[in-house]
């Protein structure tokens, strides 16, 4: 028999970044970093693929601060992806298919169309998709007679623009025209997008946005090797940015197989998951995965560990995984286990780009879980995907429980205190992340990912780290204890 070689697994708690000579402040850090080939965020955070956490509110609002949310499957194909379109929706620059009226059509049409898609004009198309006019709210409140025919009450005289318009041409024209809606037409006057003042409003106060190129936010969804073929289309169709392959045991033939399956089928980057080790990155690595997911056991709610008896401290996890992806300059996104911003400093000086988050979003108030008043205060419902409820409403197979098998869960149920709203929750995270990255004279992620410089710290390292001897009186919004 070999003998066993024991090495040594570190978590988050075990280790801090050495502290180091620094010309730069917090304020002057970059925290843009690379999710996977492709796509890139202003802040180095995505939510968690769970039924608690990520659902289309959530993933709004995370994209608009710059970070990304991974919409869950505990969800219909349908609803799954009806969400990721609703993600897509919400700021555009040029939208690419806007709902037309057809040039024969008439005045009740139009009030049908603004009832269905709660829009407010419409460009007025003729059968070959020639811009004929342009017909909007303005237009119909005047309007007493619905038999009209389109062309009668549309307006003819249409500003329109090119498809190659800058941002700041666009805001020129809206303005010295007082329009709220600018076409864009080919050089045959063919339409190929419009462009509307809301979304010009909304993309300036969302400077730190995360979004594609044309404008659109950055999103991404669970899928599984059992229910990829199925998703895949709907997701494509969604404008889906990248996928996740939601699995507890990454390093699985059946993950494997489905990371280049979906590479073949479909020009969309996917995320391979969940992985704990050297060998199960790079075999993800091999079969074409764009990023890998890195933690075994590490989640708030997690009890595959003490179930299955199985799993690596997070900090040696995301450390070891890194370094073998580097060889092939693939990113490490370290999933589970922060519980304060400096998690996320040593995350990403372990070597991770990106960390998922679950516990710490489940309590804001745009996760989906429900509210509860306990004791007089506050809080909202967290789950693991493999407690009892998630199992029940059909997340069984990321643990490979069939339908009709007794589960065995791998998590448990419970409460996070409520947070209040995102944008300000995750400006105290960065802000941690920022600290950090200053104290270590580090200014770009990149840095922090290349600084290499930990003390290991033992248990009475990390009750003097904690706040000690003293009975807190007042809660920061950056350090709570539950
Ligand atoms: P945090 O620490 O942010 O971790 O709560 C979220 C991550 O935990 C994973 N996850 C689970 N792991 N049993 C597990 O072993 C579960 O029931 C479970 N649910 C979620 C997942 O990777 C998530 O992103």
């Amino acid at each position: 028999m070999e003998a066993i070689k024991l090495t040594e697994g570190l978590s988050y708690d075990d280790v801090l970044l050495l502290p180091g000579y620094s010309e730069i402040l917090p304020k002057e850090c970059n925290v843009q970093t690379t999710l996977c080939k492709g796509i890139n965020l202003n802040v180095p955070i995505i939510s968690a693929a769970m039924d608690t956490v990520t659902e289309e509110k959530l993933s709004i609002a995370i994209a608009l601060e710059g970070g990304t949310g991974v919409i869950h499957r505990n969800l219909k194909p349908e609803e799954q992806a009806r969400q990721v379109a609703g993600v897509k929706r919400f700021l555009n620059w040029i939208i690419e298919s806007p709902v037309t009226i057809a040039h024969n059509a008439y005045v009740r049409d139009v009030r049908l169309l603004v009832d269905t898609f709660g829009v407010s004009g419409f460009p007025v198309v003729d059968a070959d998709g020639v811009l004929m006019g342009i017909i909007t709210n303005r237009d119909l409140r005047f309007c007493r007679d619905d038999s009209l025919p389109v062309t009668d009450v549309m307006i003819s005289d249409v500003i329109t623009a090119a498809g190659d318009i800058t941002v700041e041409r666009a805001s020129e024209i809206f303005k010295k025209n007082r329009i709220e809606k600018l076409p864009v037409v080919d050089s045959e006057r063919k339409l190929t997008g419009l462009i509307t003042v809301t979304d010009m409003e909304k993309n300036h106060s969302f400077p730190n946005a995360a979004v594609d190129k044309n404008g659109r936010l950055i999103v991404g969804a669970a899928i599984s090797p059992q229910d990829y073929k199925i998703r895949m289309p709907l997701l494509k169709k969604a404008k889906v940015d990248y996928v996740v392959l939601d699995t507890a045991h990454g390093d699985s033939k059946n993950v494997m197989e489905a990371v280049s399956q979906i590479k073949k089928e479909y020009k969309i980057p996917v995320i391979g998951g969940n992985v704990a080790t050297k060998e199960g990155t790079r075999k993800l690595i091999d079969s074409g995965a764009d990023a890998i997911k890195v933690g075994i056991g590490p989640g708030s709610i997690c009890t595959t560990r003490i179930i299955a008896g199985i799993g690596v401290p997070q900090f040696t996890a995301v450390m070891d995984c890194a370094e073998e992806a580097v060889k092939s300059k693939i990113p490490v996104i370290a999933d589970g286990g922060i519980k304060f911003s400096g998690d996320i400093t040593k995350a990403i000086g372990a070597g991770a780009s990106v960390v998922m988050i679950g516990n710490l979003f489940a309590g804001l108030k745009e996760s989906p879980g429900s509210e509860i008043i306990y004791d007089g205060r506050i809080y909202k419902e967290y789950r693991g995907m493999g407690s009892m409820g998630a199992i029940a409403d059909g997340a069984g197979d990321r643990y490979q429980i069939g339908k009709d098998e007794e589960p065995v869960p791998e998590g448990i149920e419970g409460r996070v205190p409520y947070k209040g709203e995102l944008k300000f929750f995750l400006n105290q995270l960065v802000a941690g992340l920022r600290k950090g990255m200053g104290y270590c004279g580090c200014k770009s992620i990149a840095e922090l990912n290349n600084y290499r410089k930990f003390v290991k710290i033992t248990a009475a390292g990390l009750r003097e780290s904690h706040p000690h001897d003293v009975q807190i009186t007042q809660e920061a919004p950056n350090y709570s204890r539950l």
